[in-house]
């Protein structure tokens, strides 16, 4: 079952169900205390009940048959008493005796009275919850003394001291049910945070490993889990890098010996070939320093970034200069690698001015991610290879030529680097041709 308004934290969903449980246990406890309160309260009041009746007809029963209405004139009966001499017995037949009649008489049993003057008779009648009971004595002479009491009404709650302490009972335990909720959910916020900080950067600090065992257990459990993630990072790049590094004495070996091929096309084939080769694997070594980077995450302005990024490349191209173009706002800072993220911004704009000739570069906001887009007026991407261009040293047939003549290692540098940051980027094409590069970065 969902309620309308279920909240959606662990938090306030956990202090709900304890203050529901609490104000069922104090319902309950109310409750308890009530009827408690209300049998004491009708013990008391039947008591004063028959010790006041009696009493009323003590005074009454010593003085002779003709004094009597008198006697009872100058009487302090009391509040809620009414009081009449009746000559034959009061009561219609059909009148129900009063409940806890049996205890009425019993208390007034408890008034001294001398033998002679002991009623001839009592009856009492009351209808059952009605709260006004009539009371009869026939004197031991003659006629009968009625008396009608209207009895008070219980009152269970009336108890300001009561009253008090419940409030302060129930503010105290809601307090304490809030604060131990707090400290409870607590580190789960914390491990939440430290998880998100992990996915943008490998190289965050670890979590503090105090606290309670369990928070402690999950803290230890946490930082082990990072620094294996950070570890295996670590052993695939040096291998990456060791096998560029070891590969280069070779190629540098091959050069050499193609010196000595005779035949000249054969020759600049070879050296072609083996120039290519070098620059993957410099392009490799490259990508592992990239990855391996320990620089640190600063806060940055992105948008003098771009506008670095777009000033280089026109120094780069002066013939595109005028195709290149920012729109966004007048700044924006964001935390992340400096270095590395300006290499992600100069290769894709690098690349829709080698491919598009164009760069027009937009960043946006939208809740808590920079948007930053690239478009150019090139051919764009045949849509099976937008995502293969990410793949290392995948380059579409067209460009393999050599005047664009790059390694392929731009795009999965670009995108390792900004998934390293909790980002990410993928290429499309536009509407009306040309492709599109677009950059998420967490703001
Ligand atoms: N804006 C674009 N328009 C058309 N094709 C593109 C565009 N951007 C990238 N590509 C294609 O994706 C391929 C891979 O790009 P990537 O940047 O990874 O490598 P590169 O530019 O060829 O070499 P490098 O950047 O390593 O010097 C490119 O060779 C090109 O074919
Ligand atoms: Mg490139």
């Amino acid at each position: 079952m969902r309620l309308p308004v279920y909240p959606r934290s662990l938090a306030s969903r956990t202090l709900l169900t304890l203050l529901l449980g609490l104000a069922a246990v104090q319902a309950a406890g109310l409750t308890i205390h009530a009827f408690d309160r209300i049998e004491l309260q009708r013990f008391a009041a039947l008591r004063d009940l028959g010790m006041r009746t009696m009493s009323i007809y003590r005074s009454v029963v010593a003085t002779s048959p003709g004094e009597r209405s008198a006697a009872l004139h100058e009487m302090d009966l009391g509040p809620n008493v009414s009081v009449a001499l009746s000559d034959g017995p009061p009561m219609a037949p059909e009148a129900t005796p009063a409940p806890y009649s049996g205890q009425i008489r019993v208390n007034m049993g408890l008034v001294p009275l001398r033998p002679v003057n002991r009623p001839r008779d009592v009856e009492i009648r009351g209808t059952p919850w009605s709260d006004a009971i009539t009371v009869a004595f026939k004197f031991p002479d003659v006629g009968w003394l009625v008396l009608r009491v209207v009895q008070p009404r219980p009152r269970p709650w009336h108890s300001p001291t009561f009253l008090l302490a419940f409030v302060l009972m129930t503010a105290a335990a809601a307090a304490l049910s809030f604060w131990a909720v707090r400290r409870l959910t607590g580190p789960v916020v914390l491990l939440a945070e430290a998880a998100e900080r992990l996915g943008r950067d490998v190289n965050a600090p670890p979590l503090p490993e105090r606290g309670p065992e369990e928070v402690v257990r999950a803290a230890v459990a946490f930082n082990t889990m990072a620094a294996r993630i950070r570890r295996f990072v670590q052993d695939r790049t040096f291998l990456l890098t060791a096998i560029g590094h070891d590969l280069r004495t070779p190629i540098t070996r091959l050069k050499l010996r193609a010196e000595f091929i005779d035949d000249d096309e054969q020759r600049q084939k070879f050296m072609a070939d083996l120039d290519e080769l070098d620059a993957m694997v410099s392009a490799t070594l490259v990508f592992g320093r990239d990855t391996a980077d320990t620089e640190p995450a600063v806060p940055f302005d992105l948008v003098a970034l771009l506008r670095t990024v777009l000033d280089d490349a026109a120094d780069a191209r002066p013939d595109a200069a005028d195709r290149l173009s920012f729109a966004g706002p007048a700044r924006l800072t964001v935390q992340g690698r400096l270095l590395a993220l300006k290499r992600v911004f100069a290769n894709l704009v690098g690349n829709a001015v080698k491919y598009g000739a164009a760069a027009r570069v937009a960043l946006g906001v939208e809740g808590a991610l920079a948007i930053v887009t690239i478009e150019d007026d090139g051919p764009g991407l045949p849509p099976d290879e937008l995502e293969r261009v990410f793949e290392p040293f995948y380059r579409v047939e067209d460009s393999r030529n050599r005047e664009t003549g790059g390694t392929g290692l731009g795009l999965p540098i670009a995108r390792n680097i900004l998934r390293a940051h909790g980002g990410d980027v993928v290429l499309g094409n536009r509407q009306g041709g040309g492709a599109r590069a677009t950059v998420t970065l967490p703001a």
